[in-house]
């Protein structure tokens, strides 16, 4: 069985990469390398430096003829979404459409699909957020990831498309981008590995849901084995998690005597954010495995080993 990663060479793209070529998958990537990078695309990879938008695209499809697409490439920096929508919505609109075009004129089997529980559900009624939550996303890449999943159920009920859409709550791990607005497991991580007093925003109780992103390419595993009529799951850990204790966590981990700093609240920041994965562990017999404590460690343990000697 072939799987096309678009995105492969990405944070989580990568990790499903690893993970589907363990599994005895062929696994096809295609990514333009905006904010991935080519070392992190495994060698058994067939890799394409390709736009999703791109019409090249197709001769993807007609050469390699993947039999399920795990659709992970995207815009993913909300605070760009703000500035530049346009460019955002070509990229997790357009692009998205693009690659659905090709899965019907090539027959795909299945779409699997990167979205979000964080930007979806806005500022949530209940804690945690079930699937049947109303979406109200308060910025465009929230918007961007509802209207693929619109996009999706039109050309399943339309072409018989099979798709399965998973919405990641905040994902850390291994290959986090340290140095983008998001990440804040990876950005604390640098810092203290740095000996730098990290910043936390505001007063630090804001709460998220941190899953570790080998649990992730698990869900994306299930998604693409699992013929549940269901199309929609969260994927998360049910636990709010505050920025003090992740702070306090890394501390512990990784530099005790680092001092607790805040700085201004970032404006319009969501307080409360957690997912309920209940649908997930019925219906995909998906939970997450690994704790915060041990994800945080192998974390720290990936980034510190690949400091470069001096700074060790
Ligand atoms: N990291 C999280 O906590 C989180 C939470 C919810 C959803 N997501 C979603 O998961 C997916 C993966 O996110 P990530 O955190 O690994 O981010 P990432 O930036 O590391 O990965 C995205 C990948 O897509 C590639 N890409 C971007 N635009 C592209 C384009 N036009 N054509 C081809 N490739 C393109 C990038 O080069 C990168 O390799 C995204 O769809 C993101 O929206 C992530």
């Amino acid at each position: 069985m072939k799987v096309l990663v678009t995105g492969g060479a990405g944070f989580i793209g990568s990790n499903i990469v690893d993970r589907l070529i363990d599994e005895g998958y062929d696994v096809v990537v295609a990514d333009d390398l905006s904010t991935g990078k080519e070392e992190n695309v495994n060698a058994k990879a067939v890799f394409y430096k390709m736009d999703i938008q791109d019409p090249q695209l197709e001769a993807v499809f007609r050469s390699e003829k993947p039999d399920y697409v795990c659709h992970q490439a995207a815009q993913k920096d909300v605070r760009f979404s703000v500035a530049d929508p346009v460019s955002d919505a070509r990229i997790n609109i357009l692009g998205t459409i693009n690659i659905l075009q090709n899965c019907i004129k090539y027959k795909v089997k299945k779409v699997v699909f990167a979205s979000t529980g964080g930007a979806i559900y806005g500022e949530q009624d209940v804690f945690p957020a079930p699937e049947t939550h109303p979406a109200r996303p308060i910025s465009p890449y929230g918007v961007t990831k509802l209207t693929a999943e619109h996009y999706m159920y039109y050309y399943r009920a339309v072409y018989g498309l099979d798709y399965v859409s998973l919405r990641y709550s905040n994902v850390y791990g291994p290959r986090q981008d340290p140095h983008g607005e998001a990440g804040v497991v990876a950005i604390f991580i640098h810092k203290m590995l740095d000996e730098q007093e990290p910043v936390i925003n505001g007063d630090g109780e804001q709460t998220r849901d941190f899953v570790y992103v080998g649990d992730v390419a698990e869900a994306n595993i299930l998604a693409i084995t699992n013929d549940a009529a269901e199309n929609i799951f969260n994927i998360g850990t049910g636990v709010e998690v505050s920025i003090n204790r992740i702070f306090n966590s890394l501390k512990e981990i990784i530099q005790p005597s680092v001092e607790e700093k805040h700085g201004p609240p970032q404006p319009g920041e969501q307080r409360r954010s957690v997912i309920d994965c209940t649908r997930a562990r019925e219906i995909l017999h998906w939970e997450p495995k690994i704790s915060l404590m041990d994800g945080l460690k192998m974390t720290c343990e990936y980034f510190s080993a690949r400091r470069p000697a001096h700074s060790r």
